[in-house]
């Protein structure tokens, strides 16, 4: 998804599991889709209350789990990234999802 995820109020000292694999059907959260893949979800503590928090669901951003707007560049980088994996030759024989370069099977 390239763009943020818009969540609503999380309350200071609530635990979040950000997925960082993209694979979640309940993003930005983990949902356990990440089994096999070689990701873990990442465990947030929310600092502070908030009526609204904006979550990366591009999964690059640099400042997890919040978005930095790193998303407005996602589709360049994922295809230089993918190019130039040095996995690449192993996508289709073992690949869920490549821990290197994030290249999904198109099922
Ligand atoms: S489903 Fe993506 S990290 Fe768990």
């Amino acid at each position: 998804m390239y763009g943020p995820c818009s969540v609503a109020n999380l309350v200071k000292g609530d635990i979040k599991y950000w997925c960082t694999c993209g694979l979640s059907k309940t993003q930005p959260w983990c949902d356990g889709s990440h089994k096999g893949t070689g990701f873990k979800p990442l465990k947030w503590t929310v600092s502070k209350s908030q009526t609204r928090f904006q979550i990366c669901a591009c999964k690059y951003t640099k400042d997890p789990p919040y978005c930095d707007a790193t998303h407005t560049n996602v589709p360049c980088n994922i295809l230089e990234q993918q190019q130039s994996c040095d996995r690449k030759q192993l996508h289709i024989q073992d690949c869920k999802l490549c821990t290197s370069c994030r290249w999904v099977p198109d099922f």
